[in-house]
């Protein structure tokens, strides 16, 4: 099996990468990634090293933008097997960047994107697109709804935008010129390798670093918790088994308010509040911020026998505060500059 992997120097991407290597060791990926802010070339150091795993030669980096036709394109002729595959996980994926600068979303999420298409088109190669449940919109706190594949996209933010557009270019071009593709819509990812720039590891340095964790508003927003490797089992599923045009949800019914998860972040890391402090500073809420989301992914475990094996989110999250305390080395780069541009912003309530 020959693998391109978009955006595999990003969380989602890299765990999967790591993934691969681990369930199918004579797999080649070749990671196609531009290397922008959120990649992170330590994520996959061994393994294009091939130190510690025998995949010396088997994964290699690209660096260059997906939605550089030229590249891309070469690449993707290069899949000529019968499992080899385009996953394509590279975007621009943070809401709060999406609100401040909204053009590098449109560009590699909608423009990468295509490019990715015509690429697969034009050499008749298995596309898998990794998409968000933020395209469907958000839900009331009160109400028992969750998505389902069925839901109509209303997305909110610049970045839902361009990954429903994304989305829909896929929908397009498996109707209009039979690609064969598939698409997932996902729930929040957590675990090892998460730009801290994110909710649960941002918090989780904050503490390291002797910073106070923040809570937008009154972190009254639900959000659907799954396990990073729980997401990633769910696409070699797809990719296995799939059905050719479908869409397929991802979830892991982990539904908690930011305030429950940054309540169990503290207490984990012993900084749970003493005299009426809480132990957080809450702050100036996200512009346009989603209530809720919560994914109903029954047909995907119905279909491909697929099933989440991180079902406990306090032992989940043990584990990823277990990760960053001892990866200092991966994170502490870049930390100052994301709390400076945080700051910029942000105001405590
Ligand atoms: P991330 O920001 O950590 O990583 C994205 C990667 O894509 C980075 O390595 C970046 O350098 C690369 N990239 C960006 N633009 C590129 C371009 N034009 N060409 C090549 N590479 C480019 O993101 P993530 O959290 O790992 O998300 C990966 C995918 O999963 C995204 O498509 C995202 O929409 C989707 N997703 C994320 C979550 C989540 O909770 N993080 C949930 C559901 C779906
Ligand atoms: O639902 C899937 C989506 O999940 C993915 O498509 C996105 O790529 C991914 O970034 C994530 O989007 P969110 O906006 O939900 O994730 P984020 O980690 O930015 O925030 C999670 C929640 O925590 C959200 O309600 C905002 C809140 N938050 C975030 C930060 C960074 C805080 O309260 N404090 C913070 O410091």
């Amino acid at each position: 099996m020959r693998l391109v992997v978009t955006g595999g120097a990003g969380f989602i991407g890299a765990n999967f990468v790591r993934t691969v290597v681990r369930e199918y060791p004579s797999a080649r990926v070749t990671v196609l990634d531009s290397m922008t802010y959120a990649a992170n070339r330590a994520s996959l150091t061994d393994l294009l090293d091939g130190a510690g795993l025998a995949t010396a030669g088997l994964v290699e980096l690209v660096e260059a933008d997906c939605a550089d036709a030229a590249v891309t394109e070469r690449l993707v002729a290069e899949l000529t097997g019968p499992d080899d595959a385009v996953v394509h996980f590279a975007a621009e994926s943070h809401n709060d960047n999406s609100l401040a600068t909204p053009w590098p979303f449109v560009h590699s999420n909608i423009v990468g994107t295509y490019t990715v298409l015509e690429a697969c088109r034009r050499h008749d190669v298995r596309l898998h697109h990794v998409s968000t449940d933020e395209v469907y919109g958000d839900l009331e706190l009160d109400e028992e709804a969750k998505f389902t594949p069925a839901t109509a996209y209303n997305p909110s933010s610049p970045y839902s935008a361009t990954k429903a557009g994304a989305d829909m270019l896929v929908r397009a071009w498996v109707r209009s010129f039979g690609v064969r593709a598939t698409i997932s819509n996902c729930s929040n990812n957590y675990g090892p390798y998460q730009h801290v720039e994110k909710f649960i590891p941002r918090q989780i340095t904050n503490i390291l670093d002797g910073r106070r964790p923040r809570l937008y508003g009154s972190g009254a927003n639900v959000r659907d918790w799954i396990h990073v490797d729980d997401h990633n089992s769910a696409v070699l599923r797809i990719l296995a088994d799939g059905e050719l045009g479908r869409t397929y949800l991802i979830g892991a019914d982990g539904e908690q308010s930011n305030l429950q998860v940054m309540q169990t972040i503290c207490e984990l890391m012993g900084v749970a509040g003493a005299d009426g402090d809480p132990g957080f500073d809450h702050v100036t809420d996200r512009p346009g911020h989603d209530l809720r989301y919560a994914i109903d992914a029954s047909a995907t475990r119905e279909e491909l026998g697929w099933e989440p094996r991180h079902t406990d989110l306090r032992a989940g999250l043990q584990q990823t505060i277990d990760w960053y305390t001892a990866n200092r080395d991966w994170w502490e780069p870049v930390k100052d500059r994301v709390e400076a541009r945080y700051a910029s912003t942000e105001k405590v309530l």
